[in-house]
């Protein structure tokens, strides 16, 4: 062994046993179940004023299947300034708990969400804490959740955002398949995540009940559609899944949604910085759709994004939302013309003014159309 990687060694065994001392040996020591025998509790409240209460309780079998409990992240990890429990005393550790400080961890995060309009609003008073948005004790996993549960769920709890985008038409169906950040956080690595809406049930399939309906599991997946081994999805391969799930009586359609890659930058929401040009989206050759992928959620929460060529788009079996003609939309056959064309800017004002201009009646009536196809 050469001196300098011996030298790395040795630094690191002191490094390991410098650390060891400084890890505290009762933090560790304290488990779940220890302060679960209390908040484990539905019963435990706490009296906060004349007749209000304040519940303590914590439902382990929802923490189980968080992304903090499934990556070992345990009770005291947030709750850091419980060191250790006086089981003696009524309350076994101070009543009054440091506030969880959730940039510990995910220091990046912290960072990007300080160029934000949530956290500026500090400046008027109005403090927008982490977990406004991702709650705290059931944080899920991102990753496996349509558009609508992984994201615009939060951004609803305080907005409404009918207010803001009367220029957009099908305001319902970009809120189903644009999440809230790709328009609003900028410079945000998008990409098309592939979901199969099951016309008979009527809703779309968890990545589960794909497997289950393709009569494969999670592992068998890729064996069974990449014929070729070269770990894409391309547009025969496309096709025969498709055909699989017919010859399992399974019919319905892919849909395009496009959501945000899962980096602190989307963090970046700020005033009037939107993106609201059609023809970003409506286009053939977006870059936003330079990455395709069919996301499976596994069995034990965890997910696997599959990476689709992104030809499939314009293929018959997924909703054409950009291509040019022959699609059920007579719209977005005028945009894509209008692309063409070239003229796009003027084309535009002329559509939107039009699209403005529908009455209410008529907009309430699509919406009532698009309920009834399942959006
Ligand atoms: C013996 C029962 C018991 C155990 C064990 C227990 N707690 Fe508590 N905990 C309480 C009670 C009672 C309160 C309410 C205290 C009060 O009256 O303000 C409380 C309050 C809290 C609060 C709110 C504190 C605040 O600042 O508002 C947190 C957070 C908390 N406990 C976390 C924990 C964690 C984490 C553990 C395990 C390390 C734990 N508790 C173990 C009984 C318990
Ligand atoms: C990902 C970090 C995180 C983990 C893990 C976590 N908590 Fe909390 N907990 C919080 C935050 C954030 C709050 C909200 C108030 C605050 O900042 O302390 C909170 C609040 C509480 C409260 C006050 C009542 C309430 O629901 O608001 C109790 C009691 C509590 N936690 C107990 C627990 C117990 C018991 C565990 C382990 C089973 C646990 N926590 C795990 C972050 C966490
Ligand atoms: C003790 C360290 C720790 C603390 C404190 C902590 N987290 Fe986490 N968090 C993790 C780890 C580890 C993961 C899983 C790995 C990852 O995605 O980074 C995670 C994952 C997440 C995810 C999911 C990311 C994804 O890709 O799906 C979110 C959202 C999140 N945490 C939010 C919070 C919030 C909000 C708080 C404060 C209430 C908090 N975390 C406090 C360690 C922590
Ligand atoms: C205004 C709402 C909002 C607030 C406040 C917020 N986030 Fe997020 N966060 C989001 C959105 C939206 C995403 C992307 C989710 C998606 O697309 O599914 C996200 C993603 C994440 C992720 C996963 C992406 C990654 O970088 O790994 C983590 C971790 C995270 N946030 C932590 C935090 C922390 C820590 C804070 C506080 C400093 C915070 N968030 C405050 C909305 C918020
Ligand atoms: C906890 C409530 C809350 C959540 C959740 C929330 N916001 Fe906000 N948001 C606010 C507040 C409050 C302001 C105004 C801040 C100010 O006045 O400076 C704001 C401001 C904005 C603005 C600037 C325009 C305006 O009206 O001032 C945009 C855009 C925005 N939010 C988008 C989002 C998006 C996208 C999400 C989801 C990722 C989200 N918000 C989640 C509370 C929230
Ligand atoms: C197709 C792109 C797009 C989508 C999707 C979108 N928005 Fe917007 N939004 C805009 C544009 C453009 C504006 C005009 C103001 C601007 O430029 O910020 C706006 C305005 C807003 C405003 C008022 C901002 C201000 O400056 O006054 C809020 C709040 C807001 N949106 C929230 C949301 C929420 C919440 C969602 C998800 C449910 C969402 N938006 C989805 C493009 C979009
Ligand atoms: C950020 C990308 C984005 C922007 C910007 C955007 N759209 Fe969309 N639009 C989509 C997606 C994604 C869908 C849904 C695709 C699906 O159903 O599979 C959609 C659906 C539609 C639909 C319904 C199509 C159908 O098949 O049901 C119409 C009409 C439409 N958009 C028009 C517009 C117009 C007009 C604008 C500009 C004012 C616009 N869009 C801006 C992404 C966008």
């Amino acid at each position: 062994m050469d001196e300098p990687s011996q030298l790395l060694k040795n630094k690191r065994i002191f490094l390991l046993i410098f650390f060891f001392f400084l890890w505290s040996p009762p933090v560790w020591s304290i488990e779940n179940n220890e302060c679960l025998d209390c908040h484990g509790d539905t019963s435990l409240v706490r009296q906060q004023s004349e007749g209000m209460k304040e519940g303590l309780y914590v439902n382990n079998s929802q923490f189980i299947l968080s992304v903090h409990n499934i990556n070992g992240i345990t009770c005291v990890d947030c709750h850091a300034d419980i060191e250790k429990l006086e089981m003696d005393k009524d309350v076994p550790h101070a009543t009054s708990l440091k506030s969880v400080d959730c940039s510990k961890c995910h220091e990046a995060e912290a960072k990007a969400y300080v160029n934000s309009v949530h956290k500026k609003a500090g400046g008027k008073g109005i403090t927008i804490p982490c977990y406004a948005c991702h709650g705290y004790h059931y944080v899920s996993n991102l990753e496996a959740e349509s558009v609508i549960d992984r994201e615009n769920g939060f951004c609803l709890k305080c907005h409404n955002p009918e207010k803001f985008h009367s220029w957009l038409p099908q305001m319902d169906t970009h809120f189903n398949f644009v999440e809230c950040t790709v328009c609003h956080a900028e410079n945000v690595p998008l990409f098309v995540n592939l979901r199969f809406w099951d016309f008979s049930k009527k809703r779309f399939l968890s990545g589960t009940e794909i497997l289950t309906a393709l009569k494969t599991n999670s592992t068998g997946f890729m064996p069974l559609i990449d014929k070729n081994k070269d770990n894409k999805i391309d547009a025969d391969e496309f096709e025969q899944m498709v055909f699989k799930l017919r010859e399992n009586n399974v019919f319905g359609t892919f849909h395009g949604e496009l959501i945000v890659d899962l980096v602190p930058v989307v963090h970046h929401v700020n005033r009037g910085k939107a993106n609201r040009e059609c023809e970003q989206c409506h286009n053939p050759i977006s870059p936003f759709f330079e990455d395709v992928v069919i996301s499976l959620n596994k069995e034990d929460g965890d997910t696997d994004r599959h990476v689709v060529d992104r030809s499939v788009l314009s293929t018959y079996y997924v909703n054409h939302f950009y291509a040019i003609g022959g699609t059920r939309v007579r719209l977005l056959d005028k945009i894509g013309v209008a692309i063409v064309v070239g003229g796009i800017s003027v084309v535009f004002g002329h559509l939107l003014a039009r699209i403005v201009t529908i009455p209410t009646r008529t907009r309430r009536k699509e919406k009532e159309k698009e309920k009834k196809y399942g959006f």
